[in-house]
């Protein structure tokens, strides 16, 4: 049969990625070009800087794409593009681009999920996983908790109701003077840090036992930060951010393992950004482990934003039929499975 090969692009926030995916699995390419040291100097990511940025580097980053994967244009049976969740600005970098090699090479044309992106990433290392399992899905904009029940099909059990996971640790970071990107910061920092230290409060939802919440343990530190400062005390960076990461990640995978046992899943999946945490990936696993599951994780390259996972989830779309049209636009607040 023949191969299915398609140039996927993702633009949705500070990165600007192109990669070449053959049949679905296989990563022919996966460039990334990252604006981290650009938004640095502001703390955080400025909107309008990141989509100047992807309009300049787009072009760039999708040839070094097909040359990495030494192929042209002429090889590829579809474009696949993230159009959403995201910043609008950098979302319509991408898809315009996509849009103008689809319609020059009369391409079908498929949109994706930024998020469906994120739990596709697991298919790329693990050949054997294969819907329905338990994916745990934690990035700088979104934590859910959802039964993938088909390729693209999602029934979300548990959100957070304030902050996402991985927000609360760019917040976090700010505070306790480590800059941004907080998550990676925090991460390092914890390795030299006790994480029983101080105990910061793991919040209890009550009517939804897989819904999230992190503002307590944000407010926690931040309370603890400006309490240490009015005494004059002196704080200890490593200890306190090893005991937030801690606070955290217990609760992700309390509330994971306990989704699992509720709906008879035994193969638990995490994706996203925040899935590259070290502390977050140790405990699921040894979790996973003792309740006999199976666990699956992408390697850190693919849990932060890149193209690979849209060009994987892109397949799976494209082979159920999906096409946007010449109207697809940049959807900021993109409902995940909605199409
Ligand atoms: O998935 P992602 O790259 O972009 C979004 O779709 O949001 O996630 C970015 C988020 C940021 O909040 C970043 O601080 C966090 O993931 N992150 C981490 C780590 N690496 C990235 N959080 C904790 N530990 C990490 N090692
Ligand atoms: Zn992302």
């Amino acid at each position: 049969m023949k191969d299915t090969l398609i140039l996927a692009i993702e633009s949705s926030c500070d990165e600007t990625a192109a990669s070449v995916v053959k049949n679905g699995r296989t990563i022919l390419s996966n460039v990334i070009s990252s604006q981290i040291a650009l938004h640095t100097l502001y703390g955080g990511v400025v909107p309008e800087i990141a989509s100047r940025k992807h309009i300049e580097k787009i072009n760039q980053v999708i040839e070094q794409a097909l040359a990495d994967a030494d192929v042209t244009l002429d090889d590829l049976d579809a474009i696949g593009v993230t159009y959403g969740p995201g910043l609008v600005g950098a979302l319509l970098v991408g898809v315009a681009e996509a849009k103008a090699i689809a319609y020059a090479k009369k391409l079908p044309l498929v949109g994706v999920h930024h998020i469906e992106g994120h739990v596709s990433a697991n298919y790329i290392e693990h050949p054997d996983l294969e819907p329905p399992f338990l994916c745990l899905i934690v990035s700088g904009g979104h934590t859910h908790l959802v039964i993938v029940k088909d390729y693209g099909e999602f029934e979300i059990l548990g959100r957070t109701r304030d902050d996402a996971a991985g927000e609360a640790f760019d917040k976090v970071a700010r505070a306790i003077g480590l800059g941004y990107p907080g998550g990676p910061k925090v991460d390092k920092l914890s390795k030299e840090g006790n994480p029983n230290a101080i105990e910061f409060p793991k919040a209890k939802i009550g009517d939804c036992p897989y819904d999230f919440s992190f503002s307590g343990v944000k407010s926690a530190v931040l309370n603890y930060i400006n309490h240490a400062q009015m005494t004059g005390e002196e704080i200890n960076r490593a200890d306190l951010a090893a005991s937030f990461q801690k606070a955290v990640v217990d609760v992700l995978v309390e509330h994971t393992m306990l989704a699992a046992k509720d709906y008879g899943m035994t193969k638990i999946a995490i994706a996203g950004g925040v899935a590259s945490n070290g502390t977050l990936r140790a405990a699921m696993e040894e979790a996973c482990k003792k309740n006999n599951y199976s666990f699956y994780r992408p390697s850190p390259i693919f849990c932060t934003d890149n193209a690979a996972m849209i060009g994987v989830a892109a397949y799976y779309e494209y082979i159920k039929g999906t096409r946007h049209g010449w109207d697809l636009n940049a959807v900021p607040n993109l409902k995940l499975g909605e199409r």
